[in-house]
């Protein structure tokens, strides 16, 4: 269905019209990288701007995106025995927080000693942080806006003890499995014996489910994944026109993922600063992956990484998995 074929990079004359804003230099060269590879990609990180997050908070609304509430629905239900397993007053570090309403929800129950909010988004997650202050005075918080998808460091002002890495939605379906076993390895070296993930993961289901959860019938998560190209106009100074793009979302059993695209509607060329591409009708750039996993494939991932499973929370009606896994002692 979806013609992968790609013409090659056809220039590097600097683009007429692009703007001349300063781009972040390490942004500019992976999105340059990304951009001019045989097969055209762009991380799923640039869905987040503010706008993205926005369009994201929108998709778990949908009836389609079952995800967030199937995973609210096994957080209300079981909290106060997560809480007990993962224990309360945890260092709990929030990653991908975004909107921090899952984490939220949890307080009551798991009152952690320290709530650390990361987002690439931190312009959103700064908004986000503000009103959860207000709510929650007696929590000490930390917001940190970066992009933890490759190496990343906690700052010193991160408590080291009891940490608990929380990581819900099915984020890391975003990783191939190579990917986030060493994310996974990551976590495990930031965080001492005494420390845990308490993570939601995704699980394989019906082809008809996943295919409508990701190209939804108002469109929702059309315009997530075409905000991508504003994003990247912007970052790049970049001249993409959003209307000759549209949007694909579809599982792949093959692969066992779901993978979002934007398929060009006619032949073009599209500039940047230091770069342009022709793009061939029918041409795409991959935008995500979302793995789904079987539910014994993620408890090996875990332990593969240095977490063993303590405690697994499903929904048998709709496949999701929240496990909370504690560090394997070194
Ligand atoms: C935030 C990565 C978990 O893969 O389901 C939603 C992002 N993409 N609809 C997911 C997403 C399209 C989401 N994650």
């Amino acid at each position: 269905m979806i013609n992968l074929m790609l013409t090659s990079c056809t220039s590097d004359i600097a683009p007429a019209g692009a703007s001349d804003i300063p781009v972040n230099a390490h942004v500019a060269d992976e999105l340059h990288a990304s951009l001019g590879a045989p097969q055209a990609w762009i991380s799923p990180k640039f869905l987040y701007d503010s706008l993205g997050s926005k369009l994201f908070e929108a998709i778990c609304e949908l009836p389609e995106y079952y995800p967030t509430r199937t995973e609210a629905a096994l957080f209300a239900r079981h909290g106060a025995e997560i809480a007990r397993v993962a224990g309360a007053g945890s260092t709990l570090i929030d990653l991908g927080a975004g909107n921090c309403a899952k984490a939220a929800a949890l307080f009551p129950l798991l009152a952690p000693a320290q709530y650390v909010a990361v987002d690439i988004s931190s312009e959103f997650l700064h908004d986000a942080l503000g009103r959860l202050r207000q709510r929650f005075p007696h929590i000490a918080m930390e917001a940190l806006g970066m992009d933890f998808s490759q190496q990343f460091e906690l700052p010193a002002r991160v408590t080291a003890a009891r940490r608990l890495f929380f990581y819900p939605g099915s984020s890391i379906g975003n990783f191939t499995p190579d990917e986030a076993q060493a994310f996974l390895r990551r976590l495990r070296a930031q965080c001492g014996d005494d420390g845990g993930v308490l993570i939601g993961i995704d699980l394989v289901k019906d082809k008809a489910v996943l295919d409508a959860a990701y190209d939804d019938a108002l469109g929702v998560t059309a315009a997530f994944n075409l905000n991508v190209l504003r994003h990247v106009n912007t970052l790049l100074g970049a001249d993409f026109d959003i209307r000759a793009w549209r949007h694909r979302g579809f599982y792949n059993a093959a692969r066992g993922r779901v993978e979002m695209h934007l398929e060009a509607t006619r032949d073009q060329e599209v500039r940047w600063q230091g770069g342009a591409r022709a793009f061939r009708a029918g041409d795409c750039i991959h935008t995500e992956n979302s793995y789904k996993y079987q539910q014994a494939d993620a408890v090996k991932l875990l332990e593969r990484s240095g977490f063993e499973a303590t405690r697994i929370w499903t929904d048998p009606q709709c496949p999701f998995a929240v496990i909370h896994a504690q560090a394997i002692p070194t």
